[in-house]
C-alpha cells in the first residue's frame, strides 16, 4: 500500500480497494474516490458536502481554522489595503495581477460594457414596484442571454471573456435600475468618466434635476465591499453556477442561477437578515434574550451573520469590514445605534460557551450592512450589492470549470429510502 493512498474495505464483502490521495498547494489533501462505485458498487454519503471537494481550483483558498482567505494566492488583507475591485476582477479572471497597460485596457473594456440593451430597460416595467430587488436581479440577469446571444459559445475563449466582461460591467447598471424602479424614479445611465464604483453610486443616487458629486468615502467603502465579496471558493451559489455550467448552459443563465442561490438568508441574504435582527433586538439590554433564543435547539432563530461552514475562526473579511465601519461612520458623521448593538452582541456571543464550543464567529455579513447603511444603501439592496461583488467570482469559477480538460455534467447520486418496488393499486383497493 503506497503512502499516497487510502484503503477502504467493505466488511460486508471483505473487498479492499486502494484510492489515490491528491495533495494541493494549501489545505487538506483529497482522496480520489471517482472509481468507488465501479469498485465497491457503493456511493459516498455527505449531505451538505461537509467533507466533499467538488473540483480542483486555482482561484481562491480559505483556511477556516486560521481565518485565511487568498485570491489567487494574495491575502485578502493586502488586496483590501492595496488593490481595488476592478484590479481584483482582473486577478480572479486571469490569475495574475495586471501590468499598468493591462489594467488600463481592462478598465476601458469594462467601462464600455456598462450600458444595457434598451429592450432590457423595458423588461423592468413587468415587475411590481414593491418586488424585492433580488427577484428583479434573478429575472433581468437571466434575460441577458436573450439580448446578448451573439457570443454564447461556451467553448470559444473570446466569447467567454466578453460575456464575463459584460456580466461584471452590467451588474451595477441592472442593480441600480432595480433600485430606481422600486422608487418610481428615472433610470440614470452609466458615465464613462467615472470609475466602476463611482458609476454605481451615480446610477443609484444622481437625479436629472441637479448635479451629483460621488462622495469619495462612500465610493471607497463600496469598492471595498465589492472586493471582499468577490469570491469564496465552492460556496453554495458558486457551486450552483458550476453545476449549471456543467450542462453547458450559457454563462448568463448560470449566473442567474447563482443569484437565486445567493438570495437565501443562510447565504448572501444574511446581510439583510443581520440588520433586521439588530433592529428587532433594538437595545443592548435585549441582547441576552436573543442570544438565548439563538442557542435554543427548539427555536429556529439563529444569530444572523454568525457562524460559517468553513471559518471556525473570525472571518477575515468581517475583521476588515469591522475596522472600516469605524472609519466610515466617523467620516460620514453617522451615529448608527445598530453598530453599537452589533459590537455588544459580538462581545457577548464570543464569551458564550455555546458559540465558543461550536466555533461560531462573525462572518462577512455581520458588519457589511452597517457600512452600507452609512452610505445610504437600503437594507433590501444588501444582497444585490453582494451579487455585484460576487459576479466575478461566479464567472471566473465557471470559466475554470468549462475549460477543464475532462468535461462532465455534474450529476450526484442518492441513498434511496422510498417505497420498495410495488404493483399499481386499482382505485377501489385503496384505503
Ligand atoms: C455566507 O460558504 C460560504 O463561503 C458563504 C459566504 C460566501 O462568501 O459565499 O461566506 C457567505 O453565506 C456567510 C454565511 C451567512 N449566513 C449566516 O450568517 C446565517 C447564520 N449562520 C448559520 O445559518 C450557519 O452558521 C451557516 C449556514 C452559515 C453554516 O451552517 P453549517 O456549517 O451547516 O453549520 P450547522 O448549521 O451545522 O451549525 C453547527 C452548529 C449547530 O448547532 P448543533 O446542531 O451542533 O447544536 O452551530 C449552530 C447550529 O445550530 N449554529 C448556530 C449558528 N450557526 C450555526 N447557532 C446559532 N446561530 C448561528 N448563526
Amino acid at each position: 500500500m503506497g503512502k499516497d493512498t487510502v484503503t477502504i474495505t467493505d466488511n460486508s464483502t471483505g473487498k479492499t480497494v486502494e484510492f489515490p490521495i491528491k495533495r494541493g498547494a494549501h489545505g487538506p489533501a483529497v482522496m480520489d474516490i471517482s472509481t468507488l462505485y465501479k469498485e465497491l458498487k457503493m456511493f459516498t454519503y455527505d449531505p451538505g458536502f461537509l467533507s466533499t471537494a467538488s473540483c480542483e481550483s486555482k482561484i481562491t483558498f480559505i483556511d477556516g481554522e486560521k481565518g485565511v482567505l487568498l485570491y489567487r494566492g494574495y491575502p485578502i488583507e493586502q488586496l483590501a489595503e492595496k488593490s481595488d475591485f476592478l484590479e481584483v476582477c482582473y486577478l480572479l479572471w486571469h490569475g495574475e495581477l495586471p501590468t499598468r497597460k493591462e489594467i488600463a485596457d481592462y478598465r476601458h473594456q469594462i467601462n464600455h460594457h456598462t450600458m444595457v440593451h434598451e429592450g432590457l430597460r423595458d423588461f423592468y416595467q413587468g415587475f411590481r414596484r414593491d418586488a424585492h430587488p433580488m427577484s428583479v436581479m434573478v429575472g433581468v440577469v437571466g434575460a441577458l442571454s436573450a439580448f446578448y446571444h451573439d457570443l454564447l459559445d461556451v467553448h470559444n475563449e473570446c466569447s467567454r471573456e466578453i460575456s464575463a466582461q459584460r456580466l461584471v460591467a452590467k451588474m451595477p447598471t441592472i442593480a441600480a435600475w432595480a433600485y430606481r424602479y422600486s422608487r418610481g424614479e428615472p433610470f440614470a445611465y452609466p458615465r464613462n468618466n467615472l470609475s466602476y464604483t463611482e458609476n454605481f453610486l451615480h446610477m443609484m443616487y444622481s437625479y436629472p434635476a441637479e448635479e451629483y458629486e460621488v462622495n469619495p468615502v462612500a465610493a471607497k467603502a463600496m469598492d471595498l465591499i465589492f472586493l471582499l465579496h468577490a469570491d469564496h471558493e465552492q460556496n453554495a451559489s458558486t457551486s450552483t453556477v458550476r453545476l449549471a455550467g456543467s450542462s453547458q448552459a450559457n454563462p448568463f443563465a448560470c449566473v442567474s442561477a447563482g443569484v437565486g442561490t445567493l438570495w437565501g438568508p443562510a447565504h448572501g441574504g444574511a446581510n439583510e437578515a443581520v440588520i433586521n435582527m439588530l433592529k428587532a433586538i433594538g437595545d443592548v439590554k435585549n441582547i441576552a434574550r436573543f442570544v438565548e433564543k439563538a442557542k435554543d435547539p427548539d427555536d429556529p432563530f439563529r444569530l444572523m451573520g454568525f457562524g460559517h461552514r468553513v471559518y471556525k475562526n473570525y472571518d477575515p473579511r468581517a475583521k476588515i469590514i469591522r475596522k472600516q465601519c469605524f472609519e466610515v461612520l466617523e467620516s460620514m458623521k453617522v451615529d448608527d445605534p445598530l453598530f453599537e448593538i452589533a459590537m455588544k452582541l459580538e462581545e457577548i456571543a464570543l464569551k458564550d460557551e455555546y458559540f465558543i464550543q461550536r466555533k461560531l464567529y462573525p462572518n462577512v455579513d455581520f458588519y457589511s450592512g452597517i457600512i452600507q447603511r452609512a452610505i445610504g444603501i437600503p437594507t433590501s439592496m444588501f444582497t444585490v450589492i453582494f451579487t455585484i461583488g460576487r459576479t466575478i467570482g461566479w464567472i471566473s469559477q465557471w470559466n475554470e470549470m468549462i475549460t477543464e480538460k475532462v468535461q462532465r455534467i455534474g450529476r450526484p447520486r442518492q441513498l434511496y429510502v422510498g417505497a420498495p418496488n410495488r404493483d399499481y393499486l386499482p382505485i377501489d383497493q385503496r384505503k
